[in-house]
């Protein structure tokens, strides 16, 4: 995507409402309704989105009654290429539009604000009703297949984004990409096992020729064990080689893709990073490395232009929770801190990871957002 600024000089004499009229009457409609021109915005409002593959039309008529010079303002042009871009300003459409004095290109400044395929922030992406857009995003998801990775693919790919989903399981991952063409939703998938750092780098060599524009860092394991059991040694490396490493693994190998999309990075913490319980340390503390590395990236990152949140959620009615989740007792005892009483289910992790992926999110940086139904709170 390509954005071209042109700043436009108002007719002395030509008052600020009559431009705005003009602009809108005669103006946007012509370049908003000419084919190569993906978006148009005028003075941060969106006039008009339109994704259109036809050729230019030479024979797009010009408003009756035109008779005005130029105007003041910004206005925003959105291409799909350069080459999009120099054919509408060398189109016999906008030659006549020039020739009439509705676009003076001798006189527009231009800017052509960044070729690479950057995460569209334009307003249009904070389009009315502030609904959630990922459009034109390219979104990494690992821990895919799982239950919380599943609620991601299915509820970021419905907001607009396109999906690359890595599991560590290739059963789980298949199936999960065939229920989905099911349903029409096609997505990428890619075995991986984030602990493999070589593997998270050869991933980021496949998707060189696609890069990513977000990852969400979803994939984590846990496994109770006491500081005195034999496995103790084992379970810990396990854990902190998915939880933590894999983390810092899958980030480091897709950081320059994401530097260039100046896009973000969603971990997946958890209210454990911050509430001890026996048996579970190695877990704990390797969410509260994801959040302390959500933090520390988050400063690292920003001159980059890349944003980096975390989600911490509390109980989720997933596989994760292994024999827990039929023990009642069990459960009982760990709702009893959660004030809403339950536990959630994966899709009410969707808004929160969508709008930290979103452009809504502009400003939102080193956050880490409970979803744990007011557990923190207590
Ligand atoms: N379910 C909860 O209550 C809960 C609460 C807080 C945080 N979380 C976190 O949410 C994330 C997702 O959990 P979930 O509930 O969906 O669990 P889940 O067990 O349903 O899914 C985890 C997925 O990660 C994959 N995975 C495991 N090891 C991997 C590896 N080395 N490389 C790549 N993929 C691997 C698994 O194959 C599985 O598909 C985890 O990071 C977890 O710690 C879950």
């Amino acid at each position: 995507m390509l954005k071209r600024i042109a700043l436009l000089t108002r007719k002395p004499g030509m008052t600020k409402q009559q431009f705005f009229d003009h602009w809108n009457n005669v103006h946007g409609p012509l370049i908003a309704e000419h084919p190569n021109v993906l978006r148009y915005v005028q003075n941060n409002v969106v006039k008009k989105e339109r994704f259109v593959d036809r050729n230019p039309d030479p024979d797009n008529p010009l408003p009756a009654g035109y008779d005005g010079p130029e105007v003041d303002g910004v206005v925003e042009l959105w291409f799909e290429s350069r080459e999009k871009m120099d054919e509408l300003f060398a189109s016999p459409h906008a030659k006549k539009m020039q020739a009439d004095g509705l676009l003076h290109l001798g006189t527009i400044t231009t800017f052509v604000v960044d070729e690479r395929p950057v995460v569209d922030r334009s307003p249009a992406n904070q389009s009315a009703g502030l609904a959630i857009n990922l459009k034109g995003q390219r979104v990494l998801i690992t821990g895919a297949a799982g239950g919380i990775g599943r609620a991601l693919v299915r509820g970021l790919a419905a907001a607009g984004a396109s999906i690359v989903a890595a599991d560590f399981n290739p059963g789980t991952l298949t199936a999960l990409k065939d229920e989905l063409a099911g349903q029409r939703i096609d997505i990428e998938t890619h075995v991986l096992d984030v602990s493999d750092r070589a593997a998270c780098v050869a991933l980021a060599g496949t998707l060189a020729d696609a890069p990513i524009t977000a990852l969400v860092n979803n994939a984590g394991i846990t496994a109770p064990y006491a500081l005195n059991d034999d496995d103790a040694y084992a379970n810990w490396d396990k854990i902190w080689s998915v939880n933590a490493a894999g983390v810092f693994n899958v980030t480091k190998a897709f950081l320059e893709q994401i530097k260039a999309a100046r896009g973000s990075i969603l971990n997946m913490s958890s209210v454990a990073a911050r509430a001890a319980r026996g048996r579970n340390t190695a877990y704990q503390s390797s969410k509260a490395a994801v959040t302390q590395m959500t933090r520390g990236w988050a400063v690292e990152l920003a001159p980059f232009h890349v944003r980096v949140n975390a989600l911490a959620p509390g109980m989720i009615e997933t596989p994760f929770m292994g024999p827990d989740a039929h023990d009642e007792a069990r459960i009982g005892q760990m709702l009893s801190r959660v004030p809403m009483g339950r536990r959630a289910k994966p899709d009410e992790l969707v808004g929160a990871a969508a709008f930290l992926l979103s452009p809504l999110a502009s400003y939102v940086t080193g956050t880490v957002m409970g979803i744990d139904g007011g557990f923190d709170a207590t």
